[in-house]
């Protein structure tokens, strides 16, 4: 059987030219057995542009730095497989983070601001003690917190999200899933009217609309529907208590 031609229409901005304006360009290559769209990526940039921007460490679906738009929906590149795609095969750079070229966007600074927003760390008011035995938790909270902390923070749930791309404030499902992470664990002592002054907001919690496109587009599976509900409940009755 022959091989199939993809054309790949690539995005391209180069951030050391900004009086130009984007544009897209189209490179056809010959699809290769298993190939992906990160190899799909190389190829290009090594036979036919050496210029061509985009984001790679792992190459395993583990780093989280190739997240794009393939056809209009954000998934990762590395693991998309150009046999589950058509032959016309379209390539964006995420929307809402910072473009820094072509395919390239800085997932980096957001998530950093995102985690000292949420203050991402356990508070607590106990001594830390070199010696003491170390404090058990359940199973079940164990896990939870394994849950949460499986977010290899690729973007893929923020790029595709309504709310995040017209509120550049709104702290999306892979915040409220950090959230829900100090959350669950019984170590960190702040109380649930504390967590509403950083959730509970149309910048938080409220302002999701609940249409779940975060949860499709998930590449690792974390189950953001019941993060986003598990917060939003919490944070529903904290606010009622409030008034
Ligand atoms: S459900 Fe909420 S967080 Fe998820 S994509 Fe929709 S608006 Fe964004
Ligand atoms: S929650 Fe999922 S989609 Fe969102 S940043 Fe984390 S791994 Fe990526
Ligand atoms: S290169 Fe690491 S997730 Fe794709």
């Amino acid at each position: 059987m022959s091989k199939r031609q993809l054309h790949i229409q690539i995005f391209r901005y180069n951030l050391e030219t900004p009086t130009k304006q984007p544009w897209t360009e189209t490179f056809v290559i010959e699809e290769e057995m298993g190939m992906t769209l990160f190899i799909a990526l190389n190829k290009i940039r090594e036979e036919q542009d050496p210029s061509l921007s985009y984001d790679f460490v792992c190459r395993a679906g583990i780093c989280g730095s190739c997240g794009m738009l393939i056809n209009g929906k954000p998934a990762l590149a590395c693991k998309t497989l150009t046999k589950t795609l058509p032959t016309n095969i379209s390539l964006m750079p995420l929307p809402v983070f910072k473009l820094l070229g072509d395919l390239s966007v800085d997932t980096g600074t957001w998530f950093r601001d995102i985690s000292i927003r949420t203050e991402s760390w356990i508070h607590t008011e106990k001594e830390f003690d070199p010696v003491a035995i170390e404090e058990q938790m359940s199973n079940d909270e164990a896990l939870q917190i394994y849950e949460a902390e499986r977010c290899i923070e690729c973007g893929c749930c923020i790029g595709g999200c309504a709310t995040a791309n017209i509120k550049p404030d709104f702290i999306g499902a892979a915040g409220v899933n950090r959230v829900a992470r100090f959350m669950v664990d019984p170590r960190d002592e702040r109380t649930d009217q504390e967590y509403f002054d950083i959730v509970g907001s149309e910048d938080g919690i409220f302002g999701c609309i609940g249409l779940m496109a975060c949860d499709d587009n998930c590449p690792v599976g974390i189950p953001l529907q019941g993060q986003l509900a598990y917060v939003r409940r919490k944070m529903a009755v904290a606010g009622w208590k409030i008034k």
